[in-house]
């Protein structure tokens, strides 16, 4: 057993979770029911949904012989049903070719629908001493940083070196507590954020904790370069410091939200709006660029403010614009830019109030 391994399990013995309802008993049905609730769910979480549904469906059997709507009746509120699809269809499959057990080889074990490379090493780890290596999400983090690993963990070099370096930490014995522990690790001390570094065992030899990299590593997926679009957004305010608002349609980004009025440039969004069409404004402000990003393109604001000298009556008669004091856009679903951009602007006017924008 390595260094690593080996001050692991002594922080393990003192500080990881020893008494979660899956270790006792250890049984292959129980470890890899817990393992797939945990797949993207919380240990907390997981708790009472495992004993409900172990009292419900105590073996194997049980659950190859229950419906798919118990099955889902047990999971629901767990989310991701489709672990639970795969665990009934894994339990039909394990009666149906294999003699009603889990397979105890890791290749037959990964090939059941829902059980990866990991998932298939922690089960046969706990429920069967076999000193094989995981790499979930907790223990990429561990070993990038350990080991000062850069690159995203999900790029297929990185994942690669990853696994080398799990395999060779992986001890041939107490693997059942190994692989616990390193996932409680990355749990409870090297957290994503605020990683409790003081409390860790492995400090000691940590090259991110040395060259103070743990905020950085592991490294985030790179940026997707997605187009860009640029708008100019009209904060068209009047003498009692009421901001004119329209209403999105129904479908596209921010569907049936309140926000600014949009052009190309700002002579175009004013002249888009009757209520300004014919109101002269007494200033014409413009704001710093905002950048926000959606998940496939960025939009560059434009942020206009123009002033209009009187109370702007005439608005659209649907209902979908209108013009709101500061203090009513608490109530408003506004865009998260608008949000922004409207809050720092009326913080701007009243710096001693409170913005509820
Ligand atoms: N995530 C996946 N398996 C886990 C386990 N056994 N304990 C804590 N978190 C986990």
């Amino acid at each position: 057993m390595d260094a690593f391994a080996r001050h692991l399990l002594g922080w393990f013995d003192r500080h990881g979770r020893q008494n979660l309802p899956w270790q006792h008993p250890r049984t292959p049905y129980r470890v890899w029911l817990s393992e797939i609730m945990l797949q993207q769910t919380q240990v907390r979480t997981v708790i009472p949904y495992f004993e409900r549904f172990l009292q419900a469906l105590p073996s194997l059997g049980a659950l190859a012989a229950a419906s798919e709507d118990r099955v889902l009746a047990l999971w629901s509120g767990l989310g991701y049903y489709s672990r639970a699809r795969n665990l009934h269809r894994c339990a039909r499959l394990c009666v149906a070719r294999h003699a009603g057990e889990l397979p105890e080889s890791i290749e037959m074990l990964a090939a059941l629908p829902g059980i990866g490379r990991s998932t298939a090493a922690a089960i046969l780890a706990q429920a069967h001493a076999q000193p094989l290596a995981i790499l979930d999400g907790n223990v990429r983090r561990v070993l990038a940083r350990f080991h000062g690993v850069h690159g995203w963990p999900g790029s297929s070099a990185v994942q690669k070196q990853l696994w080398q370096l799990a395999e060779a930490h992986t001890p041939r014995s107490r693997v059942a507590d190994y692989t616990q522990a390193i996932m409680d690790l990355g749990a409870l001390a090297c957290t994503r954020s605020k990683p409790r570094c003081l409390e860790c065992p492995l400090r000691g030899d940590c090259i991110a904790l040395r060259d103070g990299l743990t905020s950085v590593l592991p490294q985030a997926k790179p940026a997707r370069q997605v187009p860009l679009r640029t708008t100019t957004m009209l904060i068209a305010r009047d003498g009692e410091g009421r901001i004119l608002l329209e209403r999105r349609p129904p479908v596209g980004i921010w569907a049936r939200l309140w926000s600014l009025p949009e052009g190309l440039d700002a002579e175009q969004a004013r002249l888009g709006i009757p209520a300004l069409r014919n109101n002269q404004a007494a200033s014409i402000r413009v704001l710093p660029e905002l950048l926000h990003r959606f998940s496939h393109f960025q939009l560059r604001i434009t942020p206009v403010v123009l002033e209009v000298a009187s109370a702007a009556a005439h608005v659209a008669e649907d209902g979908e614009q209108g013009w709101f004091l500061p203090g009513e856009l608490g109530e408003l679903g506004l865009p998260a830019p608008v949000r922004k951009l409207l809050g720092s602007l009326i913080e701007e006017s009243n710096p001693c109030e409170q913005s509820t924008a």
